[in-house]
């Protein structure tokens, strides 16, 4: 496949472990021509990047990885893609919103750079609280809000599949799921949405199981965090943070969850959340609307309301 074309040049942002895995993945995908990853730490991004360009003759890729340590964006200049994952993890016992006042500085700082050195990248925020964090980007930025998004939905949903594929004992790809909302306490597991073997999941579990596994899926990144004691998750986030990259430098029109912009589907409007939109080279080509209960709807706006009056706040952070 040495000869294949490769294109477009994706930047992550921060090289935690969030960011590291996300640029592994991206790179391991060889479909761009470059990946870089940048931190504000001299030296480990470029020592991350060498080290999984050794790792291309063994996994048979071509994408070159380039590391920028010191806060330099010399080399994202005209990235198609940039993902933000700058700022910090939760610790155990944390919300996602206690990060709010520390990541807005980081989140505001990196959007500004990236509007500099790549004004046409579609940028996709991962940082915490995230649906906050891509309204802040978008402002930083000053980019089209359909260029501007975030991730939650994809992770939130494969941790909602997981749940129900490791209750029910059979495999994951049998099974579909979907939630919406805020990637916080407002998220909004969708059960209506849910089959097994194309089986509604309300005809297989009973309702308190699915109570069960709505609630472990609200909880899914503090699982994680308190198992880890430090650092939240990465595997199932950075998996998700590739996908939306890569629908967008393929163009493929893929509809999957993502916090987006919302402008007037479900009766909601002027707000960063979580819904299914297709993902296309311009971000967000459009949200997609897709039948609800009348308490999932309740759900989802109420999701808006708690996260309209927190994406006013980011304003002024
Ligand atoms: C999580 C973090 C990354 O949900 O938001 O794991």
């Amino acid at each position: 496949m040495a000869d294949r074309a490769r294109n477009g040049k994706v930047t992550v942002v921060g090289a935690g472990f969030y960011g590291s895995t996300t640029a592994l993945r991206l790179a391991e995908y060889d479909l761009f021509e470059t990946v870089v990853l940048t931190d504000i730490v001299e030296g480990k991004p470029e020592g991350l990047a060498l080290d999984i360009n050794q790792s291309r003759p063994i996994e048979g890729f071509e994408t070159r990885v380039v590391g920028v340590g010191g806060g330099s964006y010399a080399g994202t200049e005209g990235s198609d893609v940039v993902v933000i994952t700058a700022g910090l993890p939760r610790k155990p016992g944390m919300s996602r919103m206690d990060l709010i006042e520390t990541n807005a500085g980081i989140v505001r700082q990196v959007a500004e750079n990236v509007a500099q050195t790549s004004p046409d990248a579609v940028v996709i925020v991962v940082s915490n609280p995230l649906d906050e964090m891509t309204a802040l980007a978008q402002l930083a930025t000053g980019f089209p809000k359909a260029r501007v998004m975030g991730q939650a939905g994809m992770l939130d949903t494969a941790r909602f599949s997981n749940n129900v594929a490791e209750e029910l004992g059979v495999p994951v790809a049998s099974v579909r799921t979907l939630t919406l909302g805020s990637h916080g306490d407002t998220m909004v597991p969708v059960p209506s949405r849910c089959t097994v073997d194309g089986t509604s999941l309300a005809d297989v579990l009973p309702a308190d199981r699915i109570a069960h596994l709505v609630d472990r899926t609200r909880n899914g990144g503090a699982e994680v965090v308190a198992l880890l004691k430090t650092g939240s998750a990465y595997y199932a986030p950075s998996a998700a943070a590739a996908r939306m990259a890569r629908a967008v430098i393929c163009d493929s029109g893929a509809v999957m969850p993502v916090c987006a912009w919302v402008d007037g589907e479900y009766g909601i409007a002027g707000v960063y959340l979580g819904v299914e939109a297709e993902i296309g080279r311009e971000g967000v080509r459009k949200v997609v609307e897709g039948d609800l209960s009348d308490s999932e709807l309740a759900g989802l706006r109420e999701a808006a309301e708690a996260v309209r009056a927190k994406q006013a706040d980011v304003a002024d952070l």
